[in-house]
């Protein structure tokens, strides 16, 4: 009977994600690993309006959405991060190309809460890295659209109008809208309207305040009255169940709250991204990448969410600057270190077989969609973590 455990701990000591964790992760070979996938999906010469978004089980070739995808953004910023690790003046070409096909998004009507993931990480990091003032117009304006959603009654963005009808939720908010902030709070440092700020941390305060259970773990729809502003209920959409903890809702918490502590300076945002970070680190399975959800009864034969990991580690790494315990941000650099090396083991890495950089991530499981696939946002944060961990070894400022 005794021989079972040790044969277990055998096996788990030979897994890759384990060796691997024994050895610094070598960022710069990982950069340049997502490079060369980078290069093999611009090979696949699509024309700058069809985005790769995901790649599934069975297929090796990306599967392309167009403009208005809410993922529309991930790859041009993703070509922003490889330009900024190579300087290789063809992957700006396309990153550009990318990033100014999105524009004509800005001439429809707000259809939902995605304007900050679709411009910030395309236009937002071409702005960053080349200054071009076009970025900056339209990330001020993609930032005016957005506010435009703002309901003041409930002090938040209204995540989804479609669901007003479909779900009879008057306004609601998902977490995952704590990620457009960052732009609202850019804009309006950035010759945008003042108010743009006021919003985003109004936002955050009522997140803060009704999107998590007294654990920490959070619900990923808040159901509002949009006339009262009352919060009636918390809800899933693309979790386990209501009283689930998704991943990645739980990922763009961390990330959110990490990034309004940063611009704002409030404690409160840090003590909750602090809170959000602790409680999703205590339940991870070994091997540091999440199940997509922490509470599916499948466990543990669900399937993981390489998307949360590379999310969380890279709001980890910046959430290790800002604490000022220097053992507890060791503590957040080191998590956000074993989650970057797991992903970057060869139990989650594409390689040869895909031109995506990571597998095993999960979109919509309660939709049957996105089930254990290479998608965009995976490989977007996960380039963003790796640069991110590069700049804090070389002692810079993220
Ligand atoms: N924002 C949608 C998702 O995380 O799947």
């Amino acid at each position: 009977m005794k021989k079972i455990p040790v044969l277990i701990i055998f096996l788990c000591l030979l897994h890759p994600a384990y060796s691997q964790s024994k050895k610094a992760l070598d960022v710069d070979k990982e950069l340049s690993y997502c490079l060369t996938q980078v290069k093999k999906t611009l090979a696949e010469k699509q024309p700058y309006n069809r985005l790769p978004r995901r790649i599934s089980k069975a297929d090796s070739n990306w599967n392309y959405v167009g403009i208005e995808d809410w993922t529309s953004g991930f790859w041009p910023g993703t070509l922003w991060y490889a330009y900024e690790y190579s300087k290789d003046n063809t992957i700006k070409d396309a990153a550009a190309g990318y990033t100014n096909a999105l524009t004509p998004v800005l001439d429809e009507k707000e259809h939902d809460h995605d304007l900050g993931f679709m411009f910030y990480t395309s236009a937002g990091n071409g702005y960053r890295l080349t200054r071009d003032s076009v970025y900056r117009q339209t990330i001020l304006r993609a930032s005016d659209s957005l506010a435009l959603l703002f309901n003041p009654k409930v002090g938040t963005i209204l995540s989804w109008p479609r669901m007003i009808s479909q779900m009879g939720w008057p306004h609601n908010t998902i977490m995952d809208n704590m990620i457009n902030l960052e732009m609202l709070f850019w804009a309006a440092k950035n010759g945008g309207d003042k108010k743009l700020r006021d919003i985003a941390e109004k936002h955050a305060e009522t997140t803060m305040k009704n999107h998590f259970r007294p654990d920490w773990t959070s619900y990923h729809v808040a159901v509002y009255d949009d006339k009262s502003g009352e919060f009636i209920k918390g809800v899933t959409h693309q979790g386990y169940a209501d009283n689930s903890l998704w991943a990645r809702g739980q990922a763009w918490a961390i990330y959110g709250f990490t990034m309004s502590a940063r611009e704002t300076g409030r404690r409160y945002f840090l003590e909750t991204a602090q809170k959000t970070a602790d409680v999703y680190i205590k339940n991870l399975p070994a091997g540091h990448v999440p199940y997509w959800d922490f509470n599916d009864p499948k466990i543990p034969d669900a399937p993981k969410d390489a998307s949360a990991a590379a999310i969380v580690a890279s709001g980890l790494l910046e959430l290790s600057t800002l604490v000022k315990d220097k053992k507890v941000a060791q503590h957040y650099r080191a998590e956000a270190e074993r989650m970057l090396t797991s992903l970057a083991s060869s139990a989650y890495k594409s390689g040869d077989q895909n031109h995506a950089f990571l597998l095993h991530s999960t979109g919509h499981h309660p939709n049957g969609t996105e089930i254990d696939v290479s998608i965009n946002y995976a490989d977007y944060y996960y380039i963003e973590a790796l640069t991110r961990l590069k700049k804090l070894r070389a002692g810079k400022s993220l």
